[in-house]
């Protein structure tokens, strides 16, 4: 009885932590990102990434890109120029997400 029980608690701490380390630690998704970008990044950048008004950078020209993703994190974080900050509306992990999808502009 007292083993069951334990073996029990042991197969719920290990699928909690293979849950939390999936969610946690995923891959950046860039379908996810597309969705996002679609939401908050269209009206300026295009949907195409070309960029919608003068001075937007060409996503399908990697304009912007070839800087680490660290560094593009810190630019959604802080906002650049008339983009606005998006610490608080956005998590890294989703950054990640839209970063990722930024690359796949052709
Ligand atoms: C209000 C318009 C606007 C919106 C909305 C906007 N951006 Fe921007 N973004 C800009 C402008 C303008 C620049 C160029 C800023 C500069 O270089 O001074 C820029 C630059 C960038 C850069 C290059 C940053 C760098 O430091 O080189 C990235 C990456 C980027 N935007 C991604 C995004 C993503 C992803 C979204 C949506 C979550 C988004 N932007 C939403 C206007 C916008």
């Amino acid at each position: 009885m007292k083993v069951k029980r334990t073996v029990g608690m042991i197969t719920l701490l290990l699928s909690m932590g293979a849950f939390l380390f999936a969610t946690k630690v995923s891959a950046a998704d860039p379908r996810n990102g597309a969705k996002i970008y679609n939401i908050h990044c269209t009206n300026c950048h295009g949907s195409n990434g070309a960029g919608a008004m003068p001075g937007m950078p060409d996503f399908r020209r990697g304009q912007s890109l070839f800087k680490n993703n660290a560094f593009l994190v810190k630019a959604l974080e802080e906002g650049r120029g008339i983009m606005p900050a998006y610490r608080g509306l956005l998590t890294t992990q989703e950054m990640l997400d839209v970063i990722a999808h930024l690359r796949t502009f052709q």
